[in-house]
This record gives structure tokens, sequence and C-alpha cells, in this order.
């Protein structure tokens, strides 16, 4: 295979740090080379709370990914999660500015600096300011308006934000891990570059990232992203119930979730007991699995209405593909099922498709992110002018250098 470029994928995860390392074909095929996992520690809810700590996990999964690679990494991308992300919808219109009228890649940029004006307060990042449309003339709907003659253009945008503050904290971790940023990227829409066909994006779907403390969601309609949120709850909170209400360590209650879980009740017989090595008791007791999946079920149904609140917010009944779960948590046994019955709408589990090499283990939902990463990058490769490589994160943090080549030296 002929290499365009080799890009470099950092998920900084409240309960892992991934590190993967995949070249890019000229056929636009994803081969992983390089990985690294580690168990995070000093992140909450996906936000840095210890910066120490978690320099310690970047390095950790670094040094895994360029020991079985060979390679050192010098730059990647990055994703961003945690509450304080947020995005807005904007609109931008300039009149045309050649004498033929002709919509120009200068029009255009001009367009979104418009769009992107909008008042956004000192303490946020701008991480992305995607194009959603254009409209020409009047005229709705359109994707590409290059070439196109016209007075008037305006674009729709969707402007994705984060909190300058733990955008900064999580830059100042990868940089003293002696790695430069291409890009930070919203998990949400990392995730989705992993999972969602292209008709689901064109349909209207929503992709829901539940990870071990947090939800990275984000909504697409006619191919572009509209809506990006995180929620604060994920698959910790399903396993300290657990543990409170089974008076467990976390550990035994994660194995529990893990091994004997499920949140739909329909599937779990009244007599199954299941014995658990309790700490600090020598002997193990014996618990009843159906008292196990009430109380996931219970967490996980109050997760859902979470999740159906967000996305009804956005507007009622306007994604026929329905739901897309993916992140470590989506893996709970009947989480497809329940998600139907509370959302009413389609819900299927995904996992990263599209990849090969080395592929053990990471083709899981926990994987999504870091995976979505490397795509994200390789889309930016294949656009050359992409847009949002142009809305690069202002504020002192290193802009999407075009070379993707030199972003690893053997
Ligand atoms: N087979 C499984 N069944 C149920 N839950 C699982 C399974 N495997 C992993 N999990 C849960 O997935 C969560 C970890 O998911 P993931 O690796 O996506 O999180 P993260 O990316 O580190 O966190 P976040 O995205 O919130 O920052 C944990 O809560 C874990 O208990
Ligand atoms: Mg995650």
């Amino acid at each position: 295979m002929e290499r365009e470029a080799v890009l470099v994928g950092i998920d900084v995860g409240t309960s892992k740090v991934c590190v993967l390392i995949g070249e890019v074909g000229r056929d636009g095929s994803l081969t992983i080379v390089g990985k690294g996992s580690v168990p995070a520690s000093g992140l909450k809810k996906a936000v840095v709370v210890n910066i120490d700590q978690t320099v310690r996990s970047i390095s950790g999964a670094v040094d895994h990914s360029e020991r079985l690679s060979g390679w050192a990494i010098d730059r990647a991308f990055v994703g961003v999660g945690g509450q304080h992300v947020e995005s807005q919808n904007s609109r931008g219109a300039v009149a045309v500015s050649g004498h033929q009228r002709e919509v120009t890649r200068e029009d255009i940029n001009r367009a979104m600096e418009v769009a992107r004006a909008v008042s956004i307060p000192s303490n946020r990042e701008v991480l992305h300011v995607l194009p959603r449309g254009f409209i020409v003339d009047g005229q709705e709907g359109v994707k590409d308006p290059l070439g196109m003659s016209a007075v008037r253009l305006e674009i729709e945008t969707h402007i994705v934000t984060a909190s300058a503050t733990a955008v900064r904290n999580l830059a100042k971790c990868v940089q003293a891990a002696n790695v430069k940023i291409d890009e930070l990227v919203a998990s949400s829409l990392a995730s989705a570059e992993a999972v969602l066909s292209e008709t689901e994006r064109d349909l209207g779907v929503a992709v829901a990232d539940i990870g071990a403390g947090t939800i990275d969601l984000a909504l697409f309609l006619d191919g572009s992203p509209f809506k990006t949120s995180v929620l604060p709850v994920g698959g910790n909170n399903v396993t300290n119930d657990v543990a409170i209400g089974l008076k467990t360590s976390l550990q035994v209650a994660e194995d529990l979730k893990i091994q004997h879980g499920s949140c739909d009740l329909s599937t779990v017989a009244g007599d199954e007991q299941i014995s658990v090595a309790m700490l600090g008791e020598a002997a193990g007791r014996t618990v009843s699995r159906l008292e196990v999946c009430r109380i996931i079920e219970a967490r996980m149904r109050e997760t859902f209405e979470m999740l159906r609140a967000e996305i009804r917010s956005a507007g009622d009944g306007i994604l026929p593909a329905g739901l897309v779960l993916t992140g470590g948590a989506s893996q709970l046994a009947g989480a497809a099922a329940l998600g139907r019955e509370i959302l009413d709408m389609p819900v299927r589990v995904a996992g990263p498709t599209g990849i090969v090499g080395l592929t053990d283990n990471i083709m899981n939902p926990a994987y999504s992110t870091a995976i979505g990463l490397l795509f994200w990058g390789a889309k930016g490769l294949e656009s050359g002018e992409a847009s949002h490589f142009e809305s690069a994160p202002a504020h002192g943090l290193p802009a999407r250098v075009r070379d993707a080549l030199r972003n690893l030296f053997p």
C-alpha cells in the first residue's frame, strides 16, 4: 500500500488513555500500526483534575504505542470531552465579490468568518466551525456553492466550543508528554466518524458515546452535526450504584456489572444467584442476579431518559436513523433494547469499523473515539482545503499543519 500519511489519535478518557498510530493509504484505507492504552488517572468526568497524573497516563500510552510501532510520535489529534463542551448554530452572509459574481473560496471563508463572529465569551475556546450548508441567493440546501453564480452567499455553521481552561489544561498535559497538537476534536464528533454511516448522517441520527464518566453526544442531519453536547453520567455511575446497593467494593461491583449485568430484566430469571468474593470476607456470599440487574436497569433507565430529553430538546422526530450507541459502557447487555423502549426510536450498539492492521482488542466500542480521531485526520487530508482545519483552535494552541507526513519521524 502506498502511504499518504501517518496520523496519531489520543483519546484522554476518564478511565483510560488510548493512543493509536494509523497509516492512511492513498486509497483512503486506515491501517493501525501502533497502539497503547493504559488506565487513566487524573481525570474526573473527562476533565483534567490532576496534571501530573494525567501527564503520566498520556506518557505511558504514548510509550506503549511507540515501542510497538517503532515510530516516534511528534504530534496528534486529541479528543476533547467533558460537560463543558457545548454547541450553537450560526449563520453568516456576504455579498459575492468578484466581477463575474461567482462564488470563490474566499467568499466562503468570509462567510465563515461572519458566522464565527457570533459573541462567544472569552472563557470559551472555539473547537470547530463546521459548515452545514449554504444558501445562495435565497436557495437553501446548497452543499457546495463554489463556482455558482450568485449575488449573496449565506452559510450555516455548527460551532462547538469548550471551556478555555479545561482545554488549556488538557493541551498542557499532552504537550508535557512531548506531543504537539494537530487539532483538538470534540470526542463525540470523533466517535461519529468511527461508527456512523453516511446514510445515517444524511437521514438524521444521534450518536452517544457512553464512557466511564460522561456521554459524548452528537446529532446529525443532512450529513452534518447540528448539536454537540456532553452529559455528565456514564458507566461509573452504574458501577457505583451496584457497589452501594450490594455493599461491595467498586472492583467487585465492576466485575458483577460486566460479567453478569443486564438492563433487560425480561432476560433475567428470578432465582439466579451469583457468588461474590466479598472484600474482607473470607467466604464468598451470593447475591441475586435479578437484584444486581434491577440496580443496573434503574440507572440505565435514568441515563436514557436524560438522553431522550437532550435529543428531544433539539427537535422531536427528526432523527429517522435513530440512535447509535458506542463507548465502553454501551456494551452492557440489553442496552439497545432499553434504549429503544425509552427513546422510542431505532437504537443500535456499534464499535468502530473500516480499519485494518493491529486491530486486536480495539474493534470495540470503547475505542471509537481514538479510531475516530484518525478518521477525522484522514478526512482532512482527503479534502485538502477542509474548512474545519481553517478554524483550528485559536489562543496560541498549535494550528493544524497540513503536511501530515511530517507528523512523525521514524
Ligand atoms: N462489557 C461491558 N459491559 C458493561 N460495561 C462495560 C463493559 N466494558 C466496559 N464497560 C464500562 O465502560 C466504561 C468505560 O468506557 P470507556 O473506555 O469508553 O470510557 P472513557 O472513554 O475512559 O470515559 P469517558 O468517555 O467518560 O471519559 C466503564 O464504566 C466500564 O465499566
Ligand atoms: Mg470516552
